[in-house]
């Protein structure tokens, strides 16, 4: 894999190997094993688009039955955290009793993952928790719990296995940051 990638105007660089991602997935991935083993059937919900790589990889090592679903929430434009979040869209389960684990890219400000349960929250789940590849603690303006975390980042813009910017970069399989010019 290429160590400098370019995006439109930006460089990037490389910055955590899909080898460490996938061990990071695997640690996530033995908790909620753990956790949910003995549990009625879950459903793992991710949020499209920047969840579909992490969800294709941690279910891979997921090992009790489970439903797989997607919903859509588009809430960022370049490489700030925009304020205007739109509604959840493809919702189309009943999740009523039941429990879910939402699957995200990355919670930055936590402002999407802070809606999205609110209006999940509506549908009456048995429980919900968040599994998300990529925390920037430093960014987190919430209070709500984020249960299963893959690797924790400093405020950094970062792109890769499934994350973007302005659309490109979803499909790298390495994760690189914004480098200084
Ligand atoms: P939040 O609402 O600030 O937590 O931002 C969450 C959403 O913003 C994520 O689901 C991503 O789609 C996007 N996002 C946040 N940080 C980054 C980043 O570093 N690179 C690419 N997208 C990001
Ligand atoms: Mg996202």
């Amino acid at each position: 894999m290429k160590q400098r990638v370019t995006l439109h105007d930006k460089t990037f660089e490389k910055f955590i190997t899909n080898d460490r991602i996938v061990e990071s997935i695997e640690t996530l991935a033995g908790r909620i094993n753990e956790d949910y083993r003995d549990k009625p059937v879950p459903i793992f919900l991710g949020v499209l688009n920047g969840a579909f790589m992490f969800m294709g990889e941690l279910m891979k090592h997921i090992d009790f039955n489970c439903e797989i679903s997607f919903i859509k929430l588009a809430s960022y434009v370049g490489t700030r955290s925009g304020g205007r979040i739109t509604e959840l869209i493809g919702l189309k389960d009943n999740i009523e009793g039941r429990h879910i684990i939402i699957v995200e890219d990355i919670v930055d400000t936590g402002e999407s993952i802070d809606h999205l349960m609110r209006s999940l929250t509506g549908h009456n789940p048995a429980t919900m928790e968040v599994a998300t590849l990529l925390f920037k603690p430093a960014a987190y303006k919430k209070e709500l719990p984020i249960k299963y975390t893959g690797l924790s980042i400093g405020n950094d813009f970062i792109v890769g296995y499934g994350l973007d910017y302005d659309q490109l970069g979803r499909n790298l399989g390495d994760i690189y940051v914004l480098a200084d010019e």
